[in-house]
């Protein structure tokens, strides 16, 4: 998507040669709703004056409107975080057209990242789908409800590769991998942006966080991130290329620092990287005070310090309030920074404001719009195929699954299997509870008439406490228990890192009561990151990963559990055996001695090296077999094509559908690559007993890597290619690249 046209930039010229200082400014920070420090009152000392009364909320809300409305009739507010309502933004975007002098439209904005009010599967879930497409279709029918509540720009996507599952953000990504990363990097800022901006029902993207916030030291949130450039450039960057290639307008500078720089401050990353080998043309704006943070990394003496080099590096926009509205207008006085360094931060926001044609239309949507398009039947109907698609199937022994419509009785236990809240995932701001189809709801209307579903809830999410009476008095009855465990919605997503991937609380526990009763042994999970889980992958009989499905997670999970769905989804990040593998994931390289029988070699003393679930992995009510693997060529040139293909054959008794995977592994370069790296793959529908042949293109240049001198390169030599279920089983064949 171009945002540089030549009238544009003249009218953006002629409004900045009419701008004050003070108005630039005010196109260059984003104010939040919060209205905490907005007028030098601390959040505490505004509590204590509502709690001592001294304070009315209407009062605190006035005044903050006051605050606001002054603002912005002022003509120094260019972007607001977090308000929402067709009403409420129209009120607020009519003070700043028809009351300030030069009447520039306000930017708003919130992290609308998995849906608005319709909530989708957290981002981590329907990234399992491996349909790129359905994650194009899911935020294209976000940015509808979006749009239609008043917002502009939604903070989404997240494209952060995650390989540790400490790091509780993992839930808002697509995993480890960064070939599927950047196509559901690219399909996201597609969905959102559609093909024209001014389209009404067109939201603004924003490709975060820019960059390897997700190799954070310990998976602890905001650390430190100390890397290779070569693995920057391989591993990390490719879905921020990939969204700057699909348009996106603008990019979010991330918390943490890079080899030593804070990325709010990093001019390699925002200005070499993002401006001239990506040639993004829209803005950049900080995380939420990430600017005057630079301080606290030790990166800068003074916030005025901090606000200098986060403008200089390329950051355009401060995602807080104070920061580059008190100090810019000093490092302007001093000649800190020049009127040119200005000029181009808000020439770069302008642009994108009339790229979503905010001058010629900016009520873009009314309260009638508003309340026709929220919860819109469509919008549920692909909420509900979204969250079957999302689903993984672990195990599945015993014909434990699919669930008979049988007279049956079924022990529903577990904290998760009536709850709504919890459905959500974290960054569900603006979804409702009430709207959401609980598990409990969703199996009692799938189950038929001639089914008892009897609930207990067994323990909370995470006490040491609760008593497994009733619980265990209903698995003794029923025919078959169907436990729901896992995490709460902010157990993930941001500040929420945890040393443990196990099951919170008693859960475990819990389980392993419920096995005891001796009836067969259903294990939903309800989480947000990958959990290790060893002892129901050894004792259930059936695991099925059910991530945060969002506000139809009920119906989509019971369509899996009675069989009306057949689970296709396959994961996109590793499940640890134990959080000391941690980072494990698929694409390592061999090492020179890798784990072997030889004590020599790599191993752990108390514990395996294996991963519980490797990526890509999951399982089918029917079964594939891989057969006939061939290569268009077995020789092929760096700027040459290779077709793979291969005949997958449904060889069970039930419809289902196969992410046929393709990875390729070069044996021998300049620096050592991985085993496997993802090069493609195709998912596949196939009838009981049908067998298709399967072909996937394979682009040759897109198997090179960074080099010592960090240079793009594809070299010659032998390559292995497997094709199969998941990046652990399936057949090979190789080629040679020559020169
Ligand atoms: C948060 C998050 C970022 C989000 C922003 C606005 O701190 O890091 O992802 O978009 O603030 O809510």
């Amino acid at each position: 998507m171009k945002f540089m046209y030549d009238d544009v930039e003249v009218s953006i010229a002629r409004l900045l040669e009419q701008m004050t200082l003070e108005e630039k400014i005010g196109q260059l920070m984003q104010l939040s709703p919060s209205l905490f420090g907005a007028f030098g009152l601390t959040k505490d000392e505004i509590i204590a004056q509502m709690v001592n009364g001294e304070l009315s909320y209407e009062e605190f809300s006035q005044i903050g409107r006051d605050y606001h409305e002054d603002k912005i009739r002022a003509g120094l507010i260019g972007s607001m975080g977090g308000v929402t309502g067709a009403a409420k933004v129209n009120e607020l975007q009519r003070i700043a057209v028809e009351e300030s002098r030069l009447g520039i439209p306000i930017l708003f904005g919130l992290d609308v990242i998995h849906g608005y009010r319709t909530i989708f599967p957290i981002p981590l879930a329907e990234a399992c789908s491996w349909e790129p497409e359905l994650a194009r279709e899911t935020a294209k029918i976000a940015a509808k409800e979006a749009a239609a509540a008043g917002l502009h720009w939604t903070f989404a996507p997240m494209v952060d590769i995650a390989r540790d599952p400490r790091w509780g953000r993992i839930s808002e990504g697509a995993g480890e991998d960064p070939y599927l990363g950047s196509l559901m990097a690219a399909a996201r800022v597609k969905g959102f942006q559609g093909e024209d901006l001014s389209n009404p029902s067109a939201l603004l993207a924003c490709a975060k966080h820019l960059v390897a916030y997700g190799g954070a030291v310990g998976g602890r949130d905001y650390n430190t991130v100390d890397m290779s450039l070569q693995m920057l450039h391989d591993v990390y960057l490719p879905p921020f290329k990939a969204a700057a290639e699909a348009g996106v307008g603008t990019f979010m500078s991330a918390f943490n620092d890079l080899n030593g720089i804070p990325c709010t401050a990093n001019r390699y990353l925002l200005s070499e990287v993002l401006r001239k080998q990506y040639g993004f043309q829209g803005f950049v704006v900080s995380d939420a005070n990430s600017v005057a943070e630079v301080m606290v990394h030790g990166y800068a003496e003074t916030r005025k310090e901090a606000s200098k080099k986060a403008l200089m590096a390329g950051v355009d926009m401060d995602m807080s309030h104070g920061t580059y509205e008190e100090d810019l207008p000093q490092l302007l006085a001093e000649e800190q920074l020049s009127h040119a360094d200005l000029n181009e931060a808000v020439r770069r926001v302008l642009r994108m404001k009339f790229a979503l044609g905010l001058f010629e239309n900016p009520y873009r949507t009314t309260p009638e719009q508003e309340q026709r398009l929220l919860l819109a039947p469509e919008h549920l109907t692909l909420a509900r195929e979204a969250a079957q698609r999302s689903i993984v199937l672990l195990k599945n022994e015993n014909e434990a699954l699919p669930l008979s419509r049988g007279n049956k009785k079924i022990a529903l236990i577990g904290p998760l299997a009536d709850n709504a809240d919890e459905m959500l995932g974290a960054w569900a701001i603006s979804g409702n509870p009430n709207n959401v189809v609980t598990i409990r709801e969703g199996i009692a209307a799938a189950a038929g008439g001639d089914t008892q579903v009897v609930y207990a809830k067994g323990c909370e999410i995470d006490d040491n406490k609760s008593d497994f009476t009733e619980a265990l008095e209903a698995a003794r009855g029923s025919d078959v228990v169907i436990a729901v465990v896992g995490e709460s919605s902010n157990m993930s997503g941001e500040a929420a890192s945890r040393l443990n991937l196990g099951l919170p609380g008693r859960q475990e526990e819990l389980l392993k009561a419920l096995h005891a009763a001796g009836k067969p042994l259903i294990v939903v999970l309800v989480n947000g990151r990958p959990l290790s889980i060893p002892w129901a992958a050894e004792h259930a009989d059936a695991i099925v990963e059910a991530w945060q499905l969002g506000t139809l997670s009920g119906h989509a999970l019971a369509d899996v559990l009675f069989g009306d769905y057949n689970p296709s989804g396959k994961l996109v990040a590793t499940f640890p055996h134990s959080a000391g593998q941690v980072p494990v994931y698929y694409n390592h390289p061999n090492t020179g001695r890798p784990t072997g029988e030889f004590k020599f070699t790599m191993k752990y003393l108390d514990g395996s090296t294996e991963p519980l679930y490797p990526f890509g992995y999951g399982l089918s009510y029917t079964t594939f077999a891989y057969e006939r693997l061939t290569l268009s060529q077995s020789e092929v040139t760096a700027d040459g094509r290779i077709i793979a293909e291969v005949d997958i054959t449904n060889t069970g008794n039930r419809f289902g559908e196969e992410v046929v995977q393709l990875y390729v592994s070069d044996v021998v370069a300049s620096r050592v690559r991985p085993i496997k790296e993802l090069k493609g793959f195709a998912k596949v529908a196939l009838q009981p007993g049908e067998c298709k042949r399967v072909a996937i293109e394979l682009e040759v240049a897109s198997l090179g890597f960074h080099n010592e001198f960090l240079e793009y390169v594809v070299e010659p030599g032998r390559f292995m290619v497997y094709v199969g279920p998941n990046s652990k089983d399936g057949i090979e064949s190789e080629f040679v690249l020559i020169s």
